[in-house]
């Protein structure tokens, strides 16, 4: 029986990564195909939709707390409300207990059938949470994309590494590789329809391996790179240990690779790492940046940190602090550590206090801040592309985009140049974001 949700309006909420805004739109995009149409509120919808997200504890109390306010919307009228994404494949039928106004819970693995699982859904809850290693294939045309020139485009899902404190290989599955051809058609779409870029989409895109094309990640980069239209191409999120040589080449030799890459560090003391079982010494990880800035010497790299991991000391956090010092990032994502369910991590004591751990928190972003306030400075008069992503929020004439290296760009145009690449001459800075006059 083919879908059929006419005469229905849906919203999504979406919390957590772009693997998760990429499935919201995937969804988005299937229930459209199946007639239903979006809703600008929850109160004005049929079907609520939560795409959750549950890396930290902060995350998953932030979903709780959304859905404690979509309660009362179910006493009004006959609305369904359903979960997707990470808690929803980690809670499972735990979260029906929990909370009684959730119809349905639908996991990553079947958005595919969401449509139908929904236009059959009569009494009752509905729990879809099984997972098998087959890549379902969602190609573009199914996809409600919020940009109209710069698109996200899953490679790879789920992960094999275990990092101690991680969750995600417990919410998001084992690895498993989207087959090249899929990927390929796709990204030649996107150049069809005008888009100019890609962000390549994996828990560890790195580790992309298809073995009937025979062929690694290096070898999908040089295939996209090769795609005409396409000018900007990104990936997230590399591990440092899968990040190869011939990776890093293959950025340097082909300029419509950004010189830009997000590389987690965690923590920059080797005995800490060897504790969160992440692969890597504090000097292999220097020396791929050293490699990567040898290579591009213009490349942006960001990071993440995690503070107050179990039996971090002060000595293994000044380690962490010298090695943002000596990378020179131009953005970190930093976190406290939260004990995730069924990870190794929280099996052992946390034993670092919160009040310590709030500190350390503190101080790395103090000391980020000044980094990257004198790394901006160094833009200042420069011209540099930027890709518009839209006006700002402060008004009239004011746009925002980013550059190649990622980094917020916010600056005054007199013509609108919303999804155009741009040239800004760039007058001034925060820590945060550079500003600028259109080039024009
Ligand atoms: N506690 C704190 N931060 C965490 N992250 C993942 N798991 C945890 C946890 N249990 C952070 C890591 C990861 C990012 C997405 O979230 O830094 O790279
Ligand atoms: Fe989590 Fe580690 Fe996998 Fe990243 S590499 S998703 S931190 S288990």
């Amino acid at each position: 029986m083919p879908a059929n949700l006419e005469g229905y309006r849906f919203f999504i909420k979406t919390f957590g990564c772009q693997m998760n805004e990429n499935d919201s739109e995937h969804v988005a995009g299937l229930l459209i195909r199946a007639g239903a149409a979006t809703a600008p509120s929850p109160e004005e919808s049929d079907i609520i939709l939560v795409n959750t997200c549950a890396v930290r504890k902060k995350s998953e109390d932030k979903i709780d707390s959304f859905l404690g306010r979509l309660s009362p919307l179910k006493k009004d009228r006959d609305r369904l409300i359903g979960v997707l994404g990470c808690v929803a494949q980690l809670r499972r039928e735990d979260l029906f207990k929990k909370r009684p106004e959730i119809d349905f819970i639908v996991g990553p693995d079947h958005y595919h059938e969401l449509a139908s699982l929904l236009s059959q859904k009569r009494e009752g809850k509905l729990l879809k949470t099984s997972w098998s290693r087959a890549w379902h294939e969602i190609g573009s045309a199914e996809t409600l994309r919020e940009s109209r020139i710069s698109a996200y485009v899953p490679i790879m899902e789920g992960c094999d590494k275990f990092c101690a404190y991680c969750v995600v290989p417990f919410s998001r599955g084992r690895e498993k590789c989207r087959p090249m051809g899929g990927i390929l058609a796709e990204v030649l779409d996107l150049a069809k329809n005008g888009y100019k870029e890609v962000q390549l989409l994996g828990q560890n895109v790195n580790s992309y391996r298809d073995a009937k094309a025979g062929e690694d990640f290096a070898g999908l980069l040089k295939m996209i790179s090769r795609i005409e239209g396409i000018e900007w191409i990104r990936f997230i999120t590399s591990h440092p240990k899968d990040l190869s040589s011939e990776i890093a080449r293959t950025m340097a030799d082909n300029p419509n690779i950004c010189r830009q890459l997000h590389l987690p560090l965690q923590s920059g003391s080797t005995a800490m790492l060897a504790m969160m079982n992440r692969g890597y010494t504090r000097e292999e990880y220097l020396d791929k940046t050293t490699l990567l800035k040898g290579l591009m010497p213009d490349i942006a790299l960001s990071t993440d940190i995690i503070v107050g991991f179990p039996g971090e000391t002060e000595a293994d956090f000044e380690e962490t602090l010298d090695a943002l010092k000596k990378v020179g990032f131009a953005n970190i994502f930093s976190f406290r550590y939260s004990p995730r369910p069924r990870t190794a991590a929280s099996k052992i004591r946390d034993d670092v206090p919160l009040d310590v751990k709030r500190e350390r928190l503190i101080v790395l972003q103090e000391l980020q801040k000044d980094i990257q306030l004198a790394r901006n400075r160094t833009f200042i008069g420069k011209v540099l592309k930027v890709l518009c992503l839209g006006e700002s929020k402060k008004g009239a004439g004011r746009y925002s985009g980013r550059s190649e290296g990622f980094q917020v760009v916010n600056f005054s145009s007199t013509r609108d140049v919303r999804n155009c690449f741009i040239n800004v001459l760039i007058t001034g800075c925060g820590p945060y974001s550079l500003h600028g006059e259109a080039n024009l």
